[in-house]
């Protein structure tokens, strides 16, 4: 279980946290959803302990995180994963370079270090888990940006984290190497049984793969509810998102120029 409490955090004169509260439950797949720079990145870089708060606590399976430092910390936060936005492969390293990196630095459950063959063999399973069995010896500037994602997920999922925080999963993915990805969150669930945050703007990955949505919103989870209640809430974005759901967008542009309204969000 993830929670969060008070959480704030100040960059300058920009209050991007402000007392924030959150609770995930263990095994659930939480959604959140937000305008582009309300924090959401921010946010869950506090949850796997790369940032610190000015105020506010985070417990991660009963372990104060935000007390943490050092190698206290590292120990802390091992069995967590995050998917960068930007995917964050090394590029001087093949694909199964990339994913055997935390295997070969973190060494086994019981700090052992792994045998060649069993690297060999769970690169093997994650690779062909996300469908890239092709690319071990790959460099990442080889591969598309839908690979990337996917080898990216596979260096995370290889070590079987227990918290996995995916930040834009989809983003700049076409519609339906996005869907690929969202299956793969919904089968690295069912693989890990992970507790997951899933930041994304995208409504379609939202429902596909959430148990509950949330709305990041002036420094705060304004929203937090089940898919079908969250998409009843009274609130413009969630308004907005409901609506590129139930219309044809070819509609929906129709109805807005009539408004006089032009890309306006
Ligand atoms: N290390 C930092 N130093 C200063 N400002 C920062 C830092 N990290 C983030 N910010 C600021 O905090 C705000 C929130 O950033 P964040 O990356 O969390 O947004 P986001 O909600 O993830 O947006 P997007 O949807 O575009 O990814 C932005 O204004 C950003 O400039
Ligand atoms: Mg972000």
């Amino acid at each position: 279980m993830i929670t969060v409490k008070d959480l704030s955090k100040r960059y300058g004169k920009l209050q991007v946290l402000d007392h924030l509260n959150l609770e995930v439950e263990t095994g659930e797949t939480l959604v959140i959803l937000g305008r582009s720079g309300v924090g959401k990145s921010v946010l869950l870089k506090h949850i796997i302990g790369i940032t610190k708060p000015d105020i506010g606590i985070i417990d991660i399976d009963g372990v104060r995180i935000t007390d943490l430092s050092g190698p206290e910390l590292y120990q802390a936060v091992r069995h967590m994963g995050m998917l960068f936005q930007g995917s964050a492969l090394f590029d001087s390293m093949n694909i199964y370079e990339n994913t055997a990196f935390y295997l070969k630095q973190n060494g086994t459950p019981d700090g052992q270090k792994y045998a060649k063959s069993a690297l060999d063999d769970l690169v093997a399973h994650a690779l062909e888990m996300v469908g890239l069995e092709d690319t071990q010896n790959k460099m990442p500037s080889e591969l598309s940006g839908g690979m990337k994602k996917r080898a990216a997920l596979a260096r995370l999922i290889v070590y079987r984290p227990s918290v996995i925080l995916y930040d834009e999963p989809t983003t700049g993915l076409d519609p339906i190497t996005a869907m690929t990805i969202n299956e793969l969150i919904v089968k690295t669930q069912h693989e890990l049984k992970a507790t997951s945050i899933v930041v994304t703007h995208d409504i379609i990955c939202s429902l596909f793969v959430g148990d509950r949505l949330a709305l990041h919103k002036d420094g705060k989870i304004a929203y937090i509810a089940e898919p079908e209640a969250f998409l009843q809430i009274d609130d413009p974005i969630i308004a907005f998102l409901r609506k590129t759901i139930h219309e044809n967008p070819q509609t929906f542009r129709k109805e807005m120029e009539e408004r006089g309204v032009n890309n306006q969000r």
